[in-house]
């Protein structure tokens, strides 16, 4: 019997980062070109015994397993963490659609691979993920799966980034984000992640990016993707590098000022260097992947206690 089922879904970068308006609803509006990249949490949903009565939830628990050295030791084990709610709206729009059936008990597990809170999407990457499992398990036990169109659906109600940690690649974002439309690239990008270990609340950096516009009008929204655009067509990291472009960086400056010696750094040793989303990781453009592990060691011996990653993009979305 099968008695497990994993799914994979890569973090991000922004390679650009266009904020707009506050809306009502309390989003941004954006225009944003995100990169999938190859660092992927891996979720499990674990089969234990026990059915879920009808309208309870099919999660016993969740246990993170930690991959990053020292990672910060947030408690994220808990009915609010995005792989929960996800498996829970899952089954819940099975439940609706379909004639529902008896579910087993199931534990998640997570194998954590990008930063917590760290702007690049990681929490988003487990929620597309369990997506993905429990869409799994759901067939494996009724013969019934939701489609893609309502995967997506459920993808935009659990957070804005949701929606590409599902479909990966390259791709332009308006709305909040979660509008997609893929974007044509070629070859692939190398990066060092460098995160200093002090966690970002996207929302904060949102709001205080909002505030700081009200004291500096040179901060104004940078809604133009032409140049990304150019340089993914390229497939040269050079004109990738004079490309970057991020307006919440002056939020997470503000909020993180010893990021500042980091970019400076990161921009001395590689091609560019830029505050990945709401941060607090920097994401690092090197040549190519030998450059970007000579990075990574100069940025390593330059900061200790930092966490760095070395990865590629673009990458896949959510898979089995
Ligand atoms: O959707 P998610 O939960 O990831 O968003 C976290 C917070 O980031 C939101 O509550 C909002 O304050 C802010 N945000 C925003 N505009 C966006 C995306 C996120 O203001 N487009």
């Amino acid at each position: 019997m099968v008695n497990q089922f994993a799914a994979s879904a890569p973090g991000k970068v922004n390679l650009h980062l266009g904020v707009g308006e506050a809306r009502a609803d309390g989003y941004h509006d954006l225009v944003t070109v995100f990169q999938a990249v190859d660092q992927r949490e891996v979720v499990r949903l674990v089969v234990e015994d026990g059915v879920a009565s009808e309208g309870e939830s099919v999660v016993a628990g969740i246990t993170t397993h930690w991959t990053l050295e020292g990672a910060l030791s947030e408690q994220i084990d808990t009915p609010s963490n995005l792989a929960w709610r996800a498996v829970d709206a899952a089954v819940a729009a099975h439940r609706a659609a379909f004639f529902p059936v008896a579910l087993p008990k199931v534990r998640i597990e997570v194998d954590k691979a990008v930063f917590v809170a760290g702007g690049m999407a990681g929490g988003s990457a487990d929620a597309a993920a369990a997506l993905v499992a429990a869409n799994a398990y759901l067939e494996h036990f009724s013969g019934t799966a939701l489609d893609q169109n309502q995967l997506v659906a459920l993808a935009k109600d659990l957070g804005a980034d949701v929606p590409f940690a599902l479909m990966g690649g390259n791709a332009l974002g308006t709305g909040r984000g979660d509008d997609l439309v893929e974007m044509l690239g070629r070859g692939e990008f190398w990066w060092v992640f460098v995160n200093p270990r002090v966690p970002i609340n996207t929302g904060e950096a949102f709001g205080l990016l909002d505030d700081l516009r009200h004291h500096n009008p040179s901060l104004v929204p940078h809604l133009d993707t032409t140049a990304v655009a150019q340089a993914l067509t390229s497939g040269d990291p050079e004109v990738l590098a004079v490309a970057l472009h991020n307006d919440l960086q002056a939020a997470a400056l503000e909020m993180r000022p010893q990021l500042k010696e980091l970019i400076r750094a990161g921009e001395a040793e590689a091609l560019a260097a830029i505050v990945s989303g709401s941060g607090p990781t920097v994401a690092v453009l090197c040549r190519d992947s030998g450059h970007a592990q000579e990075v990574r060691d100069a940025l390593a011996g330059r900061f200790p206690g930092y966490e760095l990653i070395t990865t590629h993009g673009p990458a896949a979305g959510a898979l089995l």
